[in-house]
């Protein structure tokens, strides 16, 4: 009998060591929004319209671990503009596993970076484009709706 109730206090120690592990995860995961957030969003925090502008950017927003992200492109816009863009225009989508994609209404100011060929990780190397503004669409998702993939 005792035994028996050792047992199910132990059961019960496992499921409520298993339930932390499973919430503290679930805590410290990047959802979608954020990841779009530290890939897309510098609102000039970086040194922008400079030559090193990408090599800088892409190592401080982790895009050159294990491998270098092709290319990436920063919106120097305001999280709450970007975030406006889910209730404008809808388009199609380019990329075939997106849905729910929406084009600004007025050009937004970006910054295209491009991984120079034969990159070295760690060392990766960009070629900082110059920043234009341009019309851009994301794809929203979520409650709120938010961004969480740009459309180059
Ligand atoms: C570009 O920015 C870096 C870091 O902010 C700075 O050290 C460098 O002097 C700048 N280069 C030019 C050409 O402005
Ligand atoms: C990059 O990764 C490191 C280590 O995982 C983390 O501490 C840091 O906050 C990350 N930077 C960004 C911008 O997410
Ligand atoms: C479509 O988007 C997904 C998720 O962002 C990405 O992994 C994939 O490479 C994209 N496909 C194309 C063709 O761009
Ligand atoms: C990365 O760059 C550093 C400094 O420019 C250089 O010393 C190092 O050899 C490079 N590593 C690779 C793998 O290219």
């Amino acid at each position: 009998m005792a035994l028996k109730r050792s047992l199910i206090l132990f059961l019960m120690l496992i499921l409520l060591l298993l339930a932390l592990v499973w919430f503290g995860t679930s805590l410290c995961q990047e959802t979608r929004a954020m990841r779009f957030q530290r890939q897309h969003m510098d609102l000039g925090t970086g040194p922008m319209g400079n030559h090193t502008y990408c090599n800088v950017m892409m190592v401080h927003r982790n895009m050159t671990r294990g491998f270098c992200k092709a290319k990436n492109t920063f919106i120097h816009e305001p999280l709450s503009s970007v975030q406006a863009i889910c209730g404008d225009q809808s388009v199609p989508c380019k990329n075939r596993t997106m849905n729910n994609c929406y084009s600004s209404r007025y050009p937004m100011s970006t910054t295209l970076c491009v991984l120079r060929s034969r990159p070295r990780p760690p060392n990766c190397t960009y070629i900082t484009h110059p920043t234009i503004k341009q019309l851009i669409t994301v794809a929203c998702d979520g409650t709120p709706l938010g961004p969480v993939h740009f459309e180059p």
